[in-house]
């Protein structure tokens, strides 16, 4: 396993769409688990192969919540809510950038899974809003360009306070 690269904002990889994954071979089998690693290393709930600069549609999740923890292939919302909610996000790619967007209340997700079996999700909460994110992703599309007027903001952490 290897932390690898984050990429950040200004970086033209992040607006480009990652392509279909046809074979789940080893090397997918590492970047998910190198995906897994970064985003742990850098807390984050969920990152895109497009941010470690992979244009391949693979994502990891993880709401350290036990249950909700998951590396999808392929990707596909498939069903969603007709309500919308607004919601704090940030990326690891912006790193203490924040703001609302809207996203839907609830998603039903179609993918596979690493090992190429088919899975479904549906989820809501936390989870809907973090596979919308990361499904962006992989079209080039970020939360900074969702961003609701007048929510943007800017908060670093203590440690990095002067
Ligand atoms: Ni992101």
């Amino acid at each position: 396993m290897a932390i690898r690269e984050l990429r950040y904002e200004g970086d033209e990889i992040l607006k480009k769409k990652s392509r279909e994954i046809e074979v789940i071979d080893d090397r997918i089998k590492q970047l998910a688990e190198d995906m897994m690693e970064t985003m742990h290393k850098y807390d984050g709930l969920g990152l895109a192969a497009v941010q470690v600069g992979i244009l391949k549609r693979i994502i990891v999740i993880d709401l350290y919540d036990d249950v909700s923890k998951f590396t999808l292939i392929n990707p596909v919302i498939v069903e969603k809510s007709k309500e919308i909610v607004e919601v704090q996000e940030g990326c690891l790619s912006y790193p203490n950038q924040f703001g609302r967007v809207k996203r839907h209340a609830w998603v039903k997700v179609k993918a596979l899974d690493i090992d190429g079996k088919k899975v479904t999700l549906e989820a809501k909460d936390l989870l809907a809003q973090a596979l919308q994110h990361e499904i962006d992703h992989l079209e080039g599309e970020t939360f900074k360009s969702k961003i609701l007027p007048g929510t943007f903001e800017v908060i670093k952490p203590e440690d990095e306070q002067e």
